[in-house]
């Protein structure tokens, strides 16, 4: 038995995380793979409405035959063991939290985003707002769940500041966990030893905080700590009227809750808060970057390197990070964490807050840079001369949703039929057509409005819109030559395509693209700024890139078929370095 270190952390969920892998494993053995809790080429922002993405038939079937109670055995033998009033008090939390999960009703999870943080997790996100040395607190958690985060904090203010008292308001809509999360905060209350009070609001949060019946409840706090629901909002639902009306354009019902968190603050008070990375980057959520950006200043980001271990337990799969900002607060610097997953050392360091939202950024992209070579990666990238729209190259998405040119489509060449080509039509670098891939790959245009769908004959340099978990690189760019395949083609809708005004780019500016893309000193500096596996054309535009001729010696340097990586960014550094020793 590990002994336990000491505090903060005087609690260990190794036990509790070896119950973790034993789902995985239970997964992987019926048959479940990763796919299945994201399916292949759907980001989170279109999966239904479950935090992280995790589907029904993964959820049952881990679950298996099982006692129902065995996680409650095995964790509660191993915090027997701990000793510390506040390792009881995250125990009972945990224990409340895998009891509630155990007792949730897969359709209502996945509806209401009811996948609750194990503890040591909820230890970290709780470690990282900042706690005044005595006096009085007022904490919202919204969607509280079990209340472990609220635990958590309690938890660390009992072991850290003798003289802080704190006042929790947990609300949740679920009511089959309502009765777990009073007995945490009930432990709560008891290990404060009149230090400790709460209230729950067992409502909507949505509808407390917006519109004509905000509950004061829900208002003026110096603290909201939150892993809120992962679902979407339907553009015209009633909530996101309402959150709109607030003044935030929350795309998903988890944007809502920060939009609102953010706005239940005091001057002064801090949002700290887990969530998916996609919040960061790409248009879709633009209008709430710049609200919530608006409203809070950043104060710290932490990012987990792996994307399976934060929520293994619930099956989640989903690349998160952590935040804490605070309202009207300074914006001179932030700092950055990493680890692989909750349980993993942390490595820190403070950067500018103008690296991390840059001024000259419209989009207010939130750029996560945690080691000092990302920094020197974007640097070098940032000082490229061009954009690609000064290079007078376009990036589209493929213009052949295939359900919608149903008609259009065919599995086999028929006379006048044309080149169609998906992601899995790229090989090495190159678009290989036809493929083995289980796709129509045969055009042929019905109306003058399919005609428009179609690219003419040249060179085009195409990105997959979205990377598959075995490609090392998120961006994956290939070569389409009409050298091998003359005529007009279509692309579909997960490839992005670079054109010039709709037509081809020069052979040697086509295969300098795809080289320049594939090098691992853009795949760096992508990971900055996109914490999933979806590249957008917004994201390409956002991006610097070489002179033209520079771009055009490297295009013709590059072998037909792409070389190794080792290869792929020597060509590039000599290249790049040449130029910029040029200049
Ligand atoms: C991702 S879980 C997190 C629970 C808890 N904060 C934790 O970290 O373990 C989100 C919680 O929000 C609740 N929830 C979902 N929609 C809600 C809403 N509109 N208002 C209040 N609670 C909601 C769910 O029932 C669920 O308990």
């Amino acid at each position: 038995m590990p002994s336990a270190p000491a505090p903060p952390r005087q609690f260990d969920l190794r036990t509790a995380s070896a119950g973790a892998g034993a789902d995985l494993a239970e997964r992987k053995r019926a048959g479940l793979s990763d796919d299945h809790v994201l399916p292949a080429g759907r980001s989170h922002e279109g999966v239904p409405p479950c935090w992280h993405g995790r589907s029904v038939s993964a959820q049952r079937a881990v679950s298996g035959p099982r006692h129902p109670d065995w996680r409650l055995h095995r964790v509660s033998e191993h915090w027997g063991r701990m000793r510390s009033m506040q390792s009881d008090l995250l125990a009972q939390a945990e224990q409340n939290r895998v009891a509630a999960l155990s007792g949730l009703d897969p359709k209502s999870q996945d509806l209401l985003g009811q996948f609750f943080t194990p503890a040591r997790a909820a230890a970290l996100i709780a470690s990282m707002p900042r706690l005044p040395e005595g006096g009085a607190i007022r904490v919202l958690d919204p969607g509280a769940g079990s209340g472990m985060l609220s635990a958590a904090l309690v938890a660390r203010i009992l072991d850290n500041q003798p003289h802080l008292t704190v006042h929790v308001v947990a609300v949740e809509c679920g009511s089959p966990v309502v009765p777990q999360l009073l007995d945490t905060l009930e432990a709560c209350k008891a290990a404060g030893d009149g230090r400790v009070t709460f209230e729950v609001v067992e409502d909507d949060f949505i509808t407390t905080s917006t519109g004509m019946t905000t509950d004061r409840r829900v208002t003026g706090f110096d603290l909201v700590i939150q892993n809120p629901p992962y679902a979407k909002l339907a553009a015209s639902s009633a909530a996101r009227a309402a959150v709109r009306q607030s003044g935030a354009d929350a795309p998903n019902l988890y944007a809502a809750f920060l939009a609102l968190g953010a706005a239940a603050l005091k001057p002064g008070g801090q949002l700290v808060a887990i969530t998916p990375r996609s919040f960061c980057n790409g248009p879709y959520f633009s209008a709430f970057r710049a609200y919530l950006l608006d409203q809070i200043a950043l104060d710290r980001l932490h990012v987990f390197e792996s994307r399976s271990t934060v929520f293994a337990d619930t099956g989640v799969l989903q690349e998160n990070v952590i935040f804490s900002g605070t309202r009207g607060g300074d914006r001179t610097q932030v700092l950055l964490s990493t680890s692989n997953g909750h349980e993993d050392d942390i490595s820190r360091r403070a950067v500018p807050y103008t690296d991390v939202v840059r001024p000259d950024d419209r989009h207010r992209f939130v750029r996560i840079a945690t080691k000092d070579e990302d920094t020197e990666v974007a640097e070098r990238i940032l000082t490229l001369p061009e954009t690609l729209g000064s290079l007078g190259i376009s990036v589209s998405t493929g213009r052949v949703v295939d359900f919608r040119s149903r008609e259009c489509l065919h599995s086999v060449a028929e006379t006048g039929a044309l080149p169609l080509l998906y992601p899995g039509n790229v090989r090495d670098g190159f678009i290989e057509w036809p493929w083995a891939i289980r796709k129509p790959q045969w055009f042929l245009p019905v109306t003058d409005k399919d005609q428009k769908l179609l690219l003419p004959e040249g060179w085009y340099c195409a990105v997959k819109r979205f990377s598959s978990k075995e490609e090392r690189r998120r961006i994956v760019a290939a070569v389409w030559s009409p050298e091998r395949t003359p005529g007009p083609i279509a692309f579909e809708n997960h490839m992005n395509v670079f054109h010039v005004r709709g037509e081809g780019l020069g052979r040697n500016t086509a295969y300098g693209l795809s080289m320049w893309l594939n090098s691992s000193l853009v795949d760096k500096f992508f990971r900055t700024f996109s914490g999933h596996t979806q590249v957008n054309a917004t994201d390409l535009r956002m991006m610097r890139f070489p002179d033209s001729s520079t771009l055009w010696r490297l295009g013709s340097l590059a072998p037909e078929r792409l070389p190794e990586q080792a290869e792929i960014d020597a060509m590039v550094d000599k290249v790049v370095n040449v130029a910029s020793t040029a200049a």
